[in-house]
C-alpha cells in the first residue's frame, strides 16, 4: 500500500429521505408488476417518494445543513456549493443556485455538475480540483434527486426502480491522512440513448407531441444499461485500486452506486471484492441517482460500519455513460 498524502478530505455528510415510503405492493396497484418479480430482479423492496411541493433544492438544502452543522462550519463560511442533480427544480437557473439561497451560503460559488449518478463522484472531484488551486477552502458537495417527477408512472419497466433522496458531503484541504487518494473517471456519449430523457430539452422544448408520447420522461434499455454499468463499474474499481497502490484486500469498505443489488454483485464479483465489504441498502430506497453514494455514507457512519482509519472505495455508474471510481481513506 502506498502512504500518498491526500489533497482534501470528506469532513462530515449528511442525508435527506423523505417520509413517504412507497412499497412493491404500492406499486401493484399502479402498474402491472408484482414484489416478486422487482425483488428478485432488483433487489428493491421500497423507495422513498417525496411530495409534489417538495423540490430537490429542499432536499439537498436539509441534507446540506446537516453536513454543515456536524463539521461545525456556518453556511456563510463556504467557498464552493456544487449540486449535483438530474432533476434540477429549473432548468436555469442552476439548482445549486436555490441551495445556496435555502441554507444562507451567501458568500459560495454555486453552480451544478451535470453527471447523472456519477455526479456525486465527479462533483467531489471537481472540489478537489478548486481546492487545490488555493481559490477557497470549503466546498459543499451535495446530491439531491426528485427521480419520481422524471420517471414515467405507466412505464413498469422504469417506474419501479427508482426514488428520491438527497445527501451531502463538506469538503476541505486535508490536514492528515485522511482524504481521496485516487480517482477514475469516463464518460462516453455515443451510448447516450440507451439510458435518457428524449424530450424537454432545448433540442426538443415539451409540446403537445411530446407530451402524448410521454418522451419527456426517462427511456431505458435496461439490459444494454445492467451490461455497461457491471463492466464500467468493476474495470472502474480495478483502476482505481491500481493508481491509489492498493490491493483488493485494503479496501474495508465499498459504496456502490445503488441501482440493482444484480449490478452491485456482479460488479463485486468481477473486481473481486467481497460482498461482506460492500454496503447496500438499495432495497430501502433503489435508486436516487447520485445521491445513492452519498446517503449510503452518512448511513453507515450513523451504523457505526463507517469507522475512523478505514479505506473506502467509491463506485459509479450513470446516463451518459459516465462513470468513476474514488479511493478515500476515512
Ligand atoms: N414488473 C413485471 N414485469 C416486468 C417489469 C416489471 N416492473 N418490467 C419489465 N417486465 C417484464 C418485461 O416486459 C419482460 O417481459 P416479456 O419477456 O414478456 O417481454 C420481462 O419482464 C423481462 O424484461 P427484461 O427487461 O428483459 O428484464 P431484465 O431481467 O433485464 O430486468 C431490469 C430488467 C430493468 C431490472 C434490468 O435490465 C436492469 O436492472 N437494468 C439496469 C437498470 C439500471 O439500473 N439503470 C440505472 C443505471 S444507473
Amino acid at each position: 500500500m502506498t502512504t500518498v498524502n491526500p489533497f482534501v478530505e470528506i469532513v462530515s455528510t449528511g442525508r435527506y429521505l423523505p417520509d413517504r415510503i412507497m412499497t412493491n405492493q404500492d406499486l401493484e396497484s399502479i402498474v402491472q408488476t408484482t414484489d416478486e418479480w422487482i425483488v428478485e430482479r432488483t433487489g428493491i423492496r421500497e423507495r422513498r417518494v417525496a411530495p409534489p411541493e417538495m423540490t430537490a433544492a429542499y432536499m439537498g438544502a436539509e441534507a446540506a445543513r446537516i453536513a454543515l452543522e456536524r463539521a461545525g462550519v456556518t453556511a456563510d463560511g463556504v467557498d464552493l456549493l456544487i449540486v449535483s442533480t438530474a432533476t434540477p427544480d429549473r432548468l436555469l437557473p442552476a439548482s445549486a443556485c436555490d441551495v445556496q439561497a435555502l441554507i444562507g451560503a451567501s458568500n459560495a460559488v454555486a453552480f451544478d455538475v451535470i453527471g447523472a449518478c456519477t455526479g456525486f463522484i465527479y462533483g467531489l472531484t471537481v472540489a478537489e480540483g478548486y481546492l487545490s488551486t488555493g481559490r477557497g477552502k470549503i466546498t459543499l458537495v451535495v446530491a439531491t434527486e426528485k427521480m419520481s417527477s422524471i420517471v414515467d408512472w405507466e412505464d413498469r419497466t422504469t417506474c419501479v426502480l427508482f426514488g428520491d433522496g438527497a445527501g451531502a458531503a463538506l469538503v476541505r484541504k486535508s490536514e492528515g491522512e485522511r482524504g481521496i487518494l485516487g480517482t477514475h473517471h469516463q464518460s462516453d456519449g455515443k451510448l447516450a440513448e440507451l439510458l435518457y430523457r428524449p424530450a424537454g430539452g432545448a433540442a426538443i422544448p415539451v409540446d403537445q407531441d411530446v407530451l402524448r408520447d410521454r418522451s419527456h420522461f426517462v427511456k431505458m434499455a435496461g439490459r444494454g444499461v445492467f451490461k455497461h454499468a457491471v463492466r464500467a463499474m468493476a474495470n472502474s474499481s480495478i483502476e482505481v485500486l491500481e493508481r491509489t497502490g492498493w490491493e483488493v484486500d485494503d479496501v474495508d469498505l465499498v459504496f456502490p452506486h445503488q441501482a440493482n443489488i444484480r449490478i452491485i454483485e456482479a460488479t463485486a464479483r468481477y473486481a473481486g471484492l467481497p460482498m461482506e465489504k460492500v454496503f447496500v441498502n438499495v432495497d430501502r430506497y433503489g435508486n436516487m441517482s447520485s445521491a445513492t453514494i452519498p446517503v449510503a455514507m452518512d448511513e453507515a457512519l450513523e451504523e457505526g460500519r463507517l469507522k475512523p482509519g478505514m479505506n473506502l472505495l467509491l463506485v459509479a455508474f450513470g446516463a451518459g455513460f459516465t462513470w468513476g471510481a474514488m479511493a478515500v481513506r476515512w
